[in-house]
């Protein structure tokens, strides 16, 4: 179903605009508005899979990973990636382009603790993107993270962290009728934010 008469409402400010379109999707949909499309490069080969983002500004954008999994061996190698947001309910995508690195320890330890246990326990149990011959070998881990730390705060496993997407560009995307549909593409250019409309 068509949503939109009207083009895109843009300002100055990309942020600002992801803000609406993010808060409107998370009125609507009916789960993960935060899941995105995080696309990075190994050995010269594409590779996408879905993160979850929990904090946005003008920073940047915010998700957390394993830094030894093949999303974080492919970032400690090349730190360009693109970032996709597909909003269904609102026929809306965004699109971002740039470097990520991974956050300050305090910040990623502050979300760690917020976390429910069974999920920090689950952050120490997986060698996320490692073979696992028998899915017993994951209870295993489990059993012993959860007997390792009975009784006591689960700190951080240092292979787990926090990385900002520093965007450089920020396309915004909106169905429109017969597919005439509205882009507008913001890039960072001498640190200015440079503002065009794109074919769609
Ligand atoms: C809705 C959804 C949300 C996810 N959120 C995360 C996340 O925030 N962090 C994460 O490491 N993996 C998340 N995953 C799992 C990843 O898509 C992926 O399977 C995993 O991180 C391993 O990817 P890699 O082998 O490319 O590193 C999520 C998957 C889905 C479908």
């Amino acid at each position: 179903m068509l949503k939109h008469k009207d083009l895109i409402d843009f300002t100055q400010n990309p942020f600002e605009l992801f803000n609406n379109w993010y808060d409107l999707a998370c009125e609507t949909e009916i789960n993960d508005p935060n899941a995105m499309t995080l696309s990075t490069i190994l050995n010269n080969r594409p590779s996408s899979r879905v993160v979850l983002l929990k904090s946005h500004d003008e920073e940047g954008f915010v998700f957390y990973t394993n830094s030894n999994s093949k999303k974080g061996k492919s970032i400690s190698e090349n730190n360009n990636i693109a970032l996709n947001f597909h909003w269904k309910t609102q026929n809306r995508q965004i699109r971002i382009e740039g470097q990520a690195k991974i956050i300050s320890s305090e910040v990623a330890d502050s979300y760690f603790n917020s976390r429910p246990r069974g999920s920090q326990i689950g952050a120490w149990s997986s060698n996320q993107s490692s073979e696992l011959i028998e899915r017993s070998e994951l209870i295993d881990n489990i059993k012993k993270f959860e007997k390792k730390y009975e009784d006591q705060d689960i700190p951080r496993p240092p292979h787990w962290n926090g990385y900002l997407v520093k965007s450089q560009l920020i396309e915004f995307w909106q169905e429109m009728p017969f597919r005439i549909h509205d882009r507008v593409v913001y890039t960072l250019v001498n640190n200015k934010w440079i503002i065009k409309k794109l074919y769609p």
